[in-house]
């Protein structure tokens, strides 16, 4: 297995705790937004703005293949990515796949002042995320090789990760 990529909802930890499995194993981390940012040289948002959804999830599947032709990574995904089958497939049985689990309401809390995230700019905030949740919960399931609850710390989120991984491949 090349690379680990981490799934799941906005808000679970995916990038903070990508940062500490990375910092802990010597992997390169990258953020799967960043890198469609730099890309693009434009934030997610504007992306939004500019080309709609659909255009920013072109972008994201690019940067799918892209990343999963590159070694010894630490991805963490967008939380939309793994809803997708086409992104699905380019990792599935390649990199492992890791969806950190983390309860609606934990994450209600933690989004609850986000202003980055352009599916949670409307007023009706907490609908649409118990919605998209609800929707996309067994699909990260589909799609991951291994379940982490990542309701703990960054840090110990990123142990269990690393892990779990290597019970996995033994
Ligand atoms: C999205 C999640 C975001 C980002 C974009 C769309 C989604 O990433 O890719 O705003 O559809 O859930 P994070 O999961 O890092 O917030």
């Amino acid at each position: 297995m090349d690379n680990i990529v981490l799934c799941g909802f906005m808000g679970c930890g995916k990038s903070t705790v990508g940062k500490n499995i990375a910092r802990k194993t010597g992997k390169i981390f990258v953020d799967m937004d960043s890198y469609i940012e730099e890309k693009a040289d434009m934030r997610v948002s504007e992306i939004f703005e500019r080309y709609g959804e659909d255009g920013f999830r072109d972008m994201e599947h690019e940067a799918c293949t892209e990343l999963s032709e590159m070694k010894n990574l630490i991805i963490a995904s967008g939380g939309g990515a793994f809803t997708y089958r086409r992104n699905v497939e380019i990792f599935k049985g390649k990199d492992t796949i890791v969806l950190l689990d983390v309860p609606l309401e934990i994450i209600k809390i933690r989004l609850k002042n986000d202003k980055t995230r352009p599916l949670l700019q409307q007023p009706n905030k907490d609908e649409i995320m118990k919605e998209l949740y609800e929707k996309r919960l067994p699909l990260y399931k589909n799609a991951a090789d291994i379940v982490v609850s990542g309701k703990n710390t960054p840090l110990k989120t990123a142990f269990a990760v690393i892990d779990a991984v290597n019970i996995t491949k033994k």
